[in-house]
């Protein structure tokens, strides 16, 4: 028998469980499934370390998060979309408060909050620096309170089953017995996460090949805004483990080869004690990565065997502070970099870090193909534009998880029938799986394409790219593409055939990868986390839009544009340092949370 549901979630982690439990509370007759390649708890949530932002202090307002998010996408951001997030973000989060998610807080009892990268308030909450870790046990131990949700741990889903132009469910591996099944559902949501394991160095888990991305791509729903890849400026050299924000929201200083602060010379302000207006290291992610560049070029970086490092340096914190707010940092250099914090320099580089791009979805998740829903880093809202503030992810895969499964759950609660064309279209793909995994004979190696595409990826679309640098990539891309038809696939095994999983994850990642690219080309302009030595300068008059690029019927693409929507802030220069005092709104409106709701 075809297991069938009302809902099937594509991914366990933090956008995923936050959907399902939506679903369960919209609709308690639902039937929910959760498909998950991984244990949720593995899912790549679990490492989010910074924070979390929504506006709650009583000098902060909505506003003025609003504005800097959207300053801080380059204006590419969609400005209802962005309104909608910043109003429900801080509910989000005493709702997982209330859910259980330990929360730091000050000595009176208050949430405490921190300063964050182009906010120029403090906002965002954390969980000291394992604020992932606890938002996703939350969300996990609460999802355990609802029947509906059937979880199929470890199984991969390779194909969207689609037919009388709407979702009807998905194909699925189940990696522990090589059991492949359809699994039929009234509407899918994709909560997959994002893609970061296209490039070569990034902080992202092995897991994140793009999966959602490929399957929405291949159903026919397009990818948005897929050019704008984000780099964290604080990657540990050779392992990319992230070294958080916080570090420098703490008081933490970037410097070069000769000891100085070089990000003063990079309009990201002046050195100063206050951390939130005048703290050059919490400016943007693009900008301090893009900074990073300019210091290379000048020889002002520290050349290791693992690359251009410059350095961070904790050391005037203390021990005493640094255990008490940032006490992963100091783990994860003990452990990957055989230093310590309170007295070394940690040696750091900009690595790939988060998709700005994802599957084009409305305000609630839907995207164009009805009955599909995505959420998370899986998703492009957008509210992210051309480059997200650290600590709006983990709202905004709240916020929109549980929007995608309050719209899921209303479109499922009229059901629809599985038609025999959909029941056709999995038989051929189990056809397929077993012809192109089970039996193959082809000769090329897994890892040597994965790593071909991955340096391709970082020579071409990297933090600085040029029409001919991208050019170059899509043709190498081409040539990787037509390896894959070729792979050797040794393992024959049924049982947790991990061989298997990656081959079909590279599938995906050249699919994300060709889009990343393609995307890259036709945006000739520099915005946010998209630099184009050839096109300098942002070009609103051609470019205030958001790509859209679609998967043709023989394989290629085509990208269209979709104008972006601005509601309250109109396109402007974006500045950081001394000149944000006088950017954006400054009128305060209290509380965000709705009355008799303070933390
Ligand atoms: O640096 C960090 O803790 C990352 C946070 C984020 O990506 O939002």
């Amino acid at each position: 028998m075809t297991p069938t549901h009302d809902v099937v979630l594509v991914g366990g982690g933090g956008a995923g469980l936050r959907a399902a439990i939506a679903i369960a509370e919209t609709n308690p007759h639902l039937d929910i499934a959760v498909v998950s390649k991984v244990y949720p708890m593995r899912s790549h949530t679990v490492s989010a370390e910074g924070g979390a932002a929504g506006a709650i202090a009583p000098d902060d307002s909505l506003d003025e998060h609003c504005f800097d998010t959207i300053a801080g996408g380059d204006w590419l951001c969609d400005q209802d979309a962005v309104e909608a997030f910043v109003r429900e973000a801080p509910q989000e989060l005493l709702r997982l408060e209330h859910w259980g998610c330990p929360w730091s807080r000050e000595p009176d009892g208050r949430i405490a909050v921190r300063p964050f990268g182009g906010m120029k308030r403090m906002r965002t909450w954390f969980a000291a620096d394992k604020t992932g870790f606890h938002m996703l046990h939350t969300l996990f131990q609460t999802s355990l309170k609802y029947a509906a949700v059937k979880r199929y741990d470890e199984w991969f889903v390779t194909k969207l089953l689609v037919d009388e132009g709407r979702v009807q469910g998905v194909v699925a591996i189940d990696l522990m017995s090589g059991r492949i099944e359809a699994i039929t559902a009234t509407a899918v949501i994709l909560c997959t996460g994002g893609c970061g394991k296209v490039f070569p160095f990034t902080t992202n888990a092995a897991i994140k090949s793009g999966d959602g991305m490929g399957l929405a791509y291949h159903a026919g729903a397009p990818l948005k805004d897929m050019e704008f890849v984000q780099y964290h400026p604080t990657g540990l050299p050779f392992t990319g483990i992230l070294i958080t924000e916080a570090a420098r929201s703490e008081g933490g200083y970037l410097i070069n080869k000769d000891g100085y602060r070089y990000l003063q010379d990079y309009n990201l302000g002046t050195p100063h004690k206050d951390p939130v207006f005048k703290s050059m290291e919490l400016g943007p992610r693009d900008r301090l990565s893009q900074a990073f560049m300019k210091e290379l070029e000048k020889g002002r970086t520290i050349d290791t065997q693992y690359g251009a490092v410059v350095h961070l340096d904790l050391r005037h914190l203390g021990a005493k502070k640094i255990d008490a707010k940032i006490p992963f940092v100091r783990e994860l250099c003990k452990k990957y970099q055989n230093l310590d914090p309170v007295t070394d320099l940690i040696p750091v580089r900009p690595v790939v870090h988060y998709m700005m791009g994802g599957v084009h979805t409305d305000i609630n998740g839907a995207t164009p193909l009805p009955g599909l829903y995505a959420a998370g880093e899986t998703a492009c809202v957008s509210i992210n534009g051309a480059n997200r503030l650290g600590s709006n992810s983990l709202p905004e895969l709240l916020v929109f998880g549980a929007r995608a499964g309050q719209a899921a759950a209303e479109y499922a609660s009229r059901k629809r029938d599985v038609t025999d064309t959909a029941l056709l279209q999995a038989k051929d793909e189990r056809l397929r799986l077993e012809r192109d995994l089970l039996n193959t004979k082809g000769k090329e190696r897994i890892a040597t394409l994965r790593g071909e595409m991955q340096k391709t990826m970082e020579e071409s679309a990297g933090i600085y790219r040029t029409g001919a640098s991208l050019a170059q990539g899509v043709e190498q891309l081409r040539l990787v593409r037509a390896r894959y038809a070729d792979l050797a696939i040794e393992d024959q095994s049924l049982t947790f055939n991990t061989e298997r999983v990656s081959a079909l994850e590279l599938g995906f990642m050249l699919d994300v990868a060709e889009a990343i690219i393609t995307s890259a080309l036709k945006r000739e302009e520099s915005r946010g986390a998209h630099q184009r030595n050839d096109f300098p300068k942002r070009d609103d008059r051609r470019f205030l839009s958001h790509s859209l690029i679609y998967r043709n019927a023989d394989g290629s693409s085509r990208v269209e544009y979709l104008p972006v929507t601005i509601t309250r802030w109109p396109p402007a220069e974006r500045v950081y340092g001394e000149a944000a005092l006088h950017a954006g709104p400054h009128h305060v409106t209290g509380s965000a949370l709705p009355s008799g709701e303070g933390v």
